[in-house]
């Protein structure tokens, strides 16, 4: 969704604006522009489609300045058109930058109109700049009229503003949409997120909501929501500055399915021994709350929603506890129960994700306590639950997430551990547990080498309209999730069904051009799931089948992919890998944008 970029220096920074909005590319956007401040006029630049588009019609006409904002929409109001991109403008002297969505546009816009501002877009950020301008009139002071403004805005917002009659400053807020302050030497920046900066700094603060900052080359002065001065913490980004290159990888898909093994290390280092669940890890005052807990409700969206799903089976068959699980944007927006002692788990890769953050706010004082199992340190999900887990996958940039996934439920079964204990799990079932997650990264790993064949295998898929996707128990969420990363990227329509509801619908669809996959690995449930592919061949279906040693043949119209054996608590985990790979390559034959697939955002930070 949108991204913001800002930043005031002592060198030119249009090289920087722009490179920051090419690493912002991977939250999704349609159009691109910039404003700078040249020592006399701010001159701006917008284009429809990639920051690239941008930059090459810089190229043809510089602009020159050491104070700048920027930033890439993602169309909410208004179409994507060059007149809708950011920055919008008050006159010729004043930009504004905005993520988010201002709610009471519309009456703010009417009666700016009636004060005779005129507007040049559709969008409901035009209000912004316009309001300051209007306030400016009355006392002619930036930050005054900033502030006045950010009083009558209702919605999400993080927000960028510069002025040429302040051209060594930066104003910016933020509520509901993230926004992090890049710290130099003699230079200071503004972005949505801190992958944006990395090539200029690796220290950042992360704004809280409601704070309002004045950023110069030198000075960053931070206030609060009650206009209180405050000092917040510089914070070092620890993952190293090459998370935001490709390297030797042709996406930052692929690059992330590779680092799935070293990633789930890191989610367990110093949380297991090498037979237990080592606690503290879900911080103080964790463990009063699982001895209370009696029930867990999960929300989440897309791919962190199917993790949820998976968790559910594992909490109420190894901890016993009831666990409801719900998209956000339902749950938030309906009368629920919530029944006493529960816990509140959201699940978010980037922390920001709009409906997770608006169901928790809406049920924090109804639940026993809330715990987010998230990726993104210092997110607003975050600092408003809690406990927190943090899944420890360095950044995510495919718009189609990955090794956010396996690593959200690496942590969730660490989570279900924790209740389980509670509920009787033995010592040995425990070690059992922590025992088979020490071999996780290694039975990733092979899951990974399968590359080569999934390759070749996903030929079959891509002159298709559609897939179907089997999983039972706990890997039909992992058919689901397979299917959300086939349609995502590739633009094949894909479904996924418990296998044990084909003959309830789905298998009307099955033929010949009908490609059905499924996962199957050797558990309980692999002989039902074996009648329900025979129902699927008796069709003329073609199956794809993923499955351990063994256990299925391969024969006419069913091609096997042979899986590593796995401890069954791990399948789900490892029995994703070649889903995403198969999706990957799919997407790759058929000539889509991988890492940023059309009309999708990474981080959704409005409803
Ligand atoms: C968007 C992303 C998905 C992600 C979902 C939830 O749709 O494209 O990859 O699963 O948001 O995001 P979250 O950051 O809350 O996990």
């Amino acid at each position: 969704m949108c991204g913001i970029v800002g930043a005031v220096a002592a060198r030119p920074v249009t090289a920087i604006l722009l490179e920051g909005l090419r690493r912002l590319e991977y939250r999704g956007y349609d159009s691109a522009g910039l404003a700078v401040f040249d020592g006399e006029q701010l001159q701006r630049l917008r284009r429809i489609g990639k920051v690239n588009i941008l930059a090459e019609a810089e190229q043809q006409a510089p602009l020159k300045g050491v104070m700048g904002i920027a930033h890439t929409r993602w169309a909410t109001h208004g179409k994507p058109t060059e007149y809708n991109a950011h920055p919008h403008m008050s006159g010729d002297k004043l930009a504004v930058v905005h993520n988010g969505i201002i709610e009471n546009f519309e009456p703010l816009k009417a009666a700016l109109i009636a004060d005779g501002f005129e507007f040049t877009s559709d969008t409901d950020t035009e209000v912004i700049a316009h309001l300051i301008a209007q306030a400016l009139r009355v006392k002619n002071d930036l930050q005054t009229a900033f502030l006045s403004t950010v009083s009558q805005l209702e919605g999400a917002f993080a927000l960028g503003v510069v002025h040429t009659d302040y051209p060594n400053q930066i104003l910016a807020s933020r509520k509901g949409s993230p926004l992090v302050l890049g710290v130099g030497m003699g230079e200071n920046f503004i972005a949505s997120d801190q992958m944006a900066l990395l090539q200029v700094t690796d220290r950042f603060i992360y704004l809280e909501e409601g704070d309002f900052a004045q950023v110069t080359a030198d000075v960053i002065t931070i206030w609060d929501k009650n206009l209180d001065k405050v000092e917040r913490e510089i914070k070092v980004f620890e993952h190293g500055l090459s998370v935001a290159e490709k390297g030797e990888f042709r996406h930052f898909m692929l690059k992330e399915i590779y680092e799935q093994p070293e990633v789930v290390k890191a989610t367990l280092q110093g949380r297991i021994s090498a037979t237990k669940l080592l606690e503290q890890a879900f911080g103080n005052g964790a463990s009063a709350i699982f001895d209370q807990t009696k029930q867990v409700q999960i929300i989440a969206c897309g791919t962190s929603y199917h993790a949820g799903m998976i968790a559910k089976y594992w909490l109420e068959d190894i901890a016993g506890i009831p666990c409801a699980v719900e998209v956000a944007s339902e749950y938030r927006y309906r009368k629920h129960v919530v029944p006493e002692n529960t816990l509140f788990l959201t699940i978010s890769q980037s922390g920001e994700t709009a409906d997770t953050l608006a169901a928790l706010r809406e049920v924090q004082d109804k639940v026993l306590a809330s715990l987010t199992i998230c990726n993104v340190p210092g997110s607003s999900l975050v600092r408003e639950s809690d406990l927190s887990l943090m899944t420890n996958a360095g950044p995510e940039i495919g718009v189609a997430s990955t090794k956010a996934f396996t690593t959200q439920l690496v942590a969730l079964l660490l989570f279900t551990l924790a209740l389980a204990r509670r509920s009787g799990l033995s010592e040995a079932r425990e070690a059992e547990i922590v025992g088979a997650l020490h071999q996780l990264p290694e039975l990733l790993l092979a899951a990974v080498k399968l590359d080569a064949s999934i390759e070749s295998l996903s030929r079959a898929f891509a002159e298709k309209n559609h897939t179907l996707f089997l999983g039972r128990g706990p890997l039909y969420p992992v058919a689901m999730e397979g299917a959300l990363k086939l349609k995502e990227i590739s633009y094949i329509h894909a479904e996924a069904y418990p296998a044990g509801e084909l003959k309830h619908g789905p298998l009307a669809l099955v033929d010949k051009d009908m490609p059905v996959v499924a996962v199957a690995p050797n558990n309980a449930l692999l002989d039902k799931l074996k009648a329900n592919l025979q129902e699927v061949k008796a069709r003329g279906g073609e199956l794809f089948v993923f499955a351990g040693a063994d256990h299925i043949k391969p024969e006419e119209g069913l091609r096997v992919e042979q899986m590593p054996d796995v401890p069954e608590i791990l399948e789900p985990i490892v029995y994703t890998v070649p889903l995403q790979l198969l999706s990957y390559h799919v997407a790759v034959l058929k000539g889509t944008d991988v890492d940023q697939p059309r009309n999708l955002a990474k981080s959704v930070t409005v409803e």
